[in-house]
């Protein structure tokens, strides 16, 4: 008999968003009749920019002639695409050298799969609330988290304490679920604070391209000394559409290097790499293409027009929230709306109740943390139509 990974045991029964689509079937189910407005998980609802899709044409049209054929490629990405996204980097602030990029299927897998790279024994600084996969990866891992606290008094936004040491720390701006971005100063204290400690910061950036003000950091290389203290995960799927194409990067530059418990110096680069072309066959050359696409400048700007049309949902979210006199947080460099439950209900209890009444499905803020118990958070991902709609009914609910 195998011995399992009784680890798992540790995690709750579903991954959040599976537990929401469940109960929503379930829900869809027994009221056929109704029309149910999804505004939970945030998947987007635009299609492609027309230089995404001529990207991937492109690709396609390459597999069908021998001389361009593709069979297996590099499995940290294509040279094309490391150099487009170091170039886009660039523009945002942040030199990043494109042998340190690897092309992947998109930031969750990554920031799942880091941990790895890591012993069990380490600090793990994780905050609360945020995306699920963090904890649960280090879950299934064996591995003991700390909790950074988010609330409403930090803005959500956690800061070091120097006294207390860390080996690793997850770090997400603009946040997800609370939409709080970490201007360029508090960032700094991060680099400070883990470079005092020798500690590592993986920084998920999935939400940069939300982030309007060009005084805030898309990048944790915007910050001097990040390369010797952090691994960066960004994904196409929230700047260019692609949740369902999957194009993700993860920058792991050379500079991380540590020494191991026998004196041998291990660089985080070359182990990235190790477990990549161990594990991972690359991306699709074709998604690659379309990704090149992506991050062309003109295809940047029809990624924008798209982001600007989801800003716009936020700001209807927003405004009907602030009508009706419920404290919200994000939704301006972020696309999503995180707010107090009404009436101090719990955030599964509020789901249900927005379900059952208004047929609008949001995220329970418990989901990404005990902090998040009585929050609840709506993406702006929605069409312009049902997100009227959505709002239509929540002012009808709340009178
Ligand atoms: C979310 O809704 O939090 C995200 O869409 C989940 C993800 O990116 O995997």
């Amino acid at each position: 008999m195998p011995k399992l990974n009784e680890h798992y045991q540790n995690l709750k029964e579903n991954y959040l968003f599976s537990e929401i689509a469940h109960r929503v079937a379930a829900y869809a189910k027994a009221n056929p009749d109704k029309k149910v407005i999804r505004l939970g998980i945030g998947d987007v609802t635009l299609p492609l920019g027309s230089l995404a899709i001529q990207g991937l044409h492109d690709g396609v049209c390459h597999m069908a002639k021998a001389q361009t054929f593709k069979g297996y490629g590099p499995e940290q990405g294509y040279r094309f695409l490391r150099d487009a996204i170091s170039a886009y980097l660039a523009r945002n602030g942040a030199a990043v050298d494109a042998d340190d990029i690897f092309i992947s299927d998109g930031a969750k897998s990554d920031t799942g799969n880091i941990s790895e790279l890591f012993a069990a024994d380490n600090v793990i600084l994780i905050p609360d609330p945020v995306y699920p996969v963090y904890v649960d990866s280090n879950i299934m891992g064996g591995k003991t988290v700390t909790y950074l606290a988010g609330n409403a008094e930090n803005q959500f936004l956690p800061m070091p304490d120097p006294n207390v040491h860390a080996d690793l720390i997850y770090l997400c701006s603009p946040n997800n679920p609370t939409g709080a971005v970490y201007s360029h100063s508090q960032l700094k204290e991060w680099v400070s604070y883990a470079l005092a400690h020798k500690a590592v910061i993986l920084f998920d950036s999935a939400y940069e391209a939300f982030i309007t003000d060009p005084a805030l950091p898309r990048s944790i290389y915007a910050i001097e000394g990040a390369k010797r203290c952090a691994i960066e995960f960004c994904s196409l799927s929230k700047t260019a559409g692609f949740t369902g194409t999957r194009c993700g990067y993860t920058i792991v530059p050379k500079e991380l290097s540590f020494t191991a418990s026998n004196g041998k110096e291990m660089s985080l680069h070359a182990m990235w790499n190790r477990r990549q072309s161990t594990k991972f066959n690359g991306t699709s050359y074709i998604i690659q293409t379309g990704a090149a696409a992506v991050f062309t400048e003109e295809g940047m700007k029809q990624c924008q027009e798209n982001i600007r049309y989801y800003q716009e949902n936020a700001r209807l979210i927003a405004g009907t929230l602030a009508q009706k006199g419920i404290r919200y947080f994000g939704g301006v460099h972020s696309p999503y709306i995180w707010f107090e439950c009404p009436g101090g209900m719990e955030s599964w209890e509020f789901f249900d109740y927005l379900l059952d009444k208004a047929q609008v499905v949001g995220t329970p803020g418990a989901g990404f943390g005990e902090n998040g118990r009585r929050y609840f958070r709506l993406t702006a991902f929605g069409s312009r139509e049902n997100t009227q709609e959505a709002m239509r009914r929540l002012e009808q609910l709340f009178g």
